[in-house]
């Protein structure tokens, strides 16, 4: 059945593609090999073979949820040791799936993101304090670290009460390092051979083990602040005032009265401790890089937030969804480097793909977001530019549906995108606001992949602005 779809020359892997560039960043690999093959095409790594797509039409039919679902695979289904039928590594068969979104979505309605914004506004106030103190003594930041700082720090005070202490240290707190490396190593075990796992990856296991049980302590320490009273934090995630974790350890499903099991709750907070931030840091490094490079862009978003917040001190919840500029910039940013790059689509039942496909119950496809995002059929010959633009209503509906996928799609999309899009549009705008972006000169955009994407090595000097802000 796989006879049909182009592939690139096989040959005997070297070591050299075990331990080379291609490893590190196989995304961006395959972005060329998309380039060259079309948009339906299969790679093998190491006797797996991976059927890619990213044609808009193919992506469209394995967006149609009666013939497709989520498939649990390669870097995915390598975290379940880590997360196990949390909501993101769950089979979709597995009862918990249903049980925990059931719960937890009321978590990410209106009302909820209301309670979060000012703990959000906070946790920015704590960047924006460290930065100043920065400014003084002239020191560029490190973007992605910075915004994986004030990610963290966001969904661990709004959804759990947590406070990581984050801005206070230096390095990025253990369990950065350690989600980092379980991130990694997931990603890792994607490309090594499994014979030449025990020679290749021997160290890396031990410390994917060690970094694992860090994760599971961090999450009973999170665990038992709650059940004494709470973390301090006052607002939506005042330790039991219905943020995730009171969810979690308190709420039973609506109509069958089901609670989540102990276990099954360890498994969803660090599936929302890492879910939760490390994807919206990187849109959020993202976006800054394209402010930075572009000043007329940078001065429209800036005129929007001076417009709409006026002399506000400080936003309201209601004036961040009227950014609209603002939000154009993450989704442009979110459509040329989706940081969740890829999703993995199964056959529920035997069908064919594009007609010439056939697909058994089972089979699976990955979706190349990153590719499907920059497709000259949906989105013109100047597809590689960065341009706003693109979002606006017009524009957007003269596209055809299912040719931006940043969040995923169907009953497994991203049950945090509203959350992800308020905290990176308030940050955005707060930054504008306060600062001029001073880009190195001399940087040129390199990606990192650790499942996820981050421009590597991006740093920014920031001056107070005159004038608001
Ligand atoms: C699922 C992307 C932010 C929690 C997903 C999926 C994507 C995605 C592509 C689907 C994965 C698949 O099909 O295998 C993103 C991006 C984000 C972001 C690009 C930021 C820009 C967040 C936030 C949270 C979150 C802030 C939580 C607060 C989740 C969870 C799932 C998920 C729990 C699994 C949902 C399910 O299967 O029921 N995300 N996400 N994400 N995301 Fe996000």
């Amino acid at each position: 059945e796989l006879h049909r779809i182009p592939h690139p020359p096989y040959r005997v892997p070297l070591l050299g593609d075990v331990l080379g560039a291609g490893v590190r960043t196989p995304v961006q690999d395959s972005m060329r090999v998309a380039r060259r093959l079309g948009p339906v095409f299969r790679r093998k790594g190491f006797g797996k073979e991976i059927v890619f797509v990213w044609g808009a039409e193919q992506v469209a039919e394995l967006s149609d949820e009666s013939r497709f679902a989520k498939h649990v695979g390669l870097g995915v289904a390598n975290l379940r040791p880590v997360a196990r039928d949390g909501l993101f590594t769950a089979y979709n068969h597995e009862p918990n799936w249903q049980l925990a979104h059931d719960v937890l979505a009321p978590g990410f309605s209106r009302s909820a993101m209301q309670g979060y914004h000012p703990l959000m506004l906070d946790v920015a106030r704590g960047l924006m304090e460290r930065w100043d103190a920065g400014e003084a003594a002239g020191d560029p930041v490190d973007v992605p670290g910075d915004m994986t700082k004030l990610t963290l720090e966001t969904i661990a005070r709004t959804g759990f009460g947590y406070d990581f202490g984050s801005f206070e240290r230096s390095r990025p707190h253990p369990f950065v390092t350690a989600m980092v490396g379980t991130l990694s190593f997931a990603q890792r075990r994607n490309v090594v051979p499994p014979p030449l796992t025990p020679l290749l990856l021997r160290g890396a296991t031990k410390r994917n083990a060690a970094d694992t049980a860090y994760l599971n302590r961090t999450v009973d320490e999170v665990i038992a602040r709650r059940r004494e009273g709470g973390g301090g934090d006052e607002g939506a995630g005042a330790g039991g005032t219905g943020d995730l974790l009171d969810r979690m350890l308190e709420t039973a499903h609506p109509e069958t009265g089901e609670r989540l099991t102990s276990d099954n709750i360890r498994r969803q907070i660090i599936t929302f401790l890492i879910a939760g931030h490390e994807t919206t840091s990187g849109a959020l490094s993202f976006a800054l890089y394209y402010l930075a490079r572009n000043p007329q862009i940078l001065a429209r978003a800036r005129e929007e937030v001076d417009r709409v917040w006026g002399a506000a001190p400080e936003p309201a919840y209601e004036q961040v969804a009227k950014l609209r500029y603002v939000r154009r910039v993450l989704d442009e940013s979110l459509r040329l480097w989706p940081t969740a790059p890829a999703f993995a689509r199964e056959a529920v039942r035997d069908t064919t793909l594009g007609g010439e496909h056939p697909m058994r119950r089972g089979a699976w496809a990955l979706v190349l977001g990153l590719m499907l995002h920059r497709d000259p059929a949906a989105w013109g010959q100047d597809a590689e530019e960065f341009d706003p633009d693109r979002f606006e209503p017009a524009a957007v509906r003269a596209r055809p549906a299912h040719v931006y996928k940043p969040f995923g799609t169907g009953a497994r999309a991203c049950i945090g995108r509203q959350f992800a899009l308020h905290e990176a549009t308030l940050v955005l705008g707060l930054l504008l606001r306060r600062y001029d972006l001073h880009a190195e000169p001399g940087y040129r955009l390199r990606v990192a992949e650790r499942l996820t994407l981050m421009p590597e090595g991006f740093t920014l000097r920031l001056t107070r602005r005159s004038g608001p802000g």
